[in-house]
């Protein structure tokens, strides 16, 4: 699959997965993704807790009430930054940028291989999820875990979301066109 293939077919999966496992050779592979992407300053910021001891999997799945990729997911993908990021650029931190940039490459690597998941980042920063799951995979105090995609083979077919047409959102040379 061609990257623009895999862009035009990269979308949020909140359905049921397949009773099949995700092998380890396919997380790692998605995660050198990851591991890939650029950084500000090259200061490589994420770091990743690759989560299928299936024991360990029930227990975060469990804490979604309503999303089925989390709930059946067969594997997740924790990505890590910094509590309290440090400026590196002029007193920027970009800790955030280089987490998403992360993200980004792993979900089309994720699209690449034929498997589903979801970005999910809001649903960890209310009641303390991100804490919680933080401390099932060992964080220390120092770390927080920022955005989680469960992983899975998608069970049913779901588009991407519509998007605003090229000409409201983009122009040559000059705001507004
Ligand atoms: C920064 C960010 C935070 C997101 N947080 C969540 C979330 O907590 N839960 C969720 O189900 N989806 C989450 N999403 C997925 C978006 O809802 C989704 O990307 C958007 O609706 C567009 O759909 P698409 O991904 O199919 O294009 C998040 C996406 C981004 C980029």
């Amino acid at each position: 699959m061609d990257v623009f293939e895999a862009i035009n077919r990269r979308h949020s999966y909140r359905g049921p997965f397949l009773d099949r496992p995700v092998p380890r050779e396919d997380l790692q592979r998605i995660v050198q993704a990851g591991i890939q992407a650029p950084s500000g300053r090259n200061m490589q910021t994420t770091s990743f807790v690759i989560i299928d001891d299936p024991e360990l999997v029930r227990r975060v799945a469990a804490m979604h009430e309503n999303n089925l990729a989390v709930q059946q997911a067969r594997a997740f993908i924790a990505c890590i930054i910094d509590r309290r990021p440090e400026a590196v650029y002029e007193g920027h931190s970009f800790q955030v940028e280089d987490c998403a940039a992360a993200v980004e490459n792993m979900l089309l690597a994720i699209t690449a291989l034929g498997y589903a998941t979801v970005w999910i980042d809001g649903w960890l920063r209310v009641q303390n999820r991100a804490e919680q799951i933080g401390r099932m995979i060992g964080l220390p105090e120092s770390k927080v875990l920022r955005i989680l995609l469960p992983l899975g083979v998608p069970a049913e077919s779901w588009p991407q979301k519509e998007k605003k047409p090229f000409a409201e959102r983009a122009w040559f040379n000059r705001y507004g066109g």
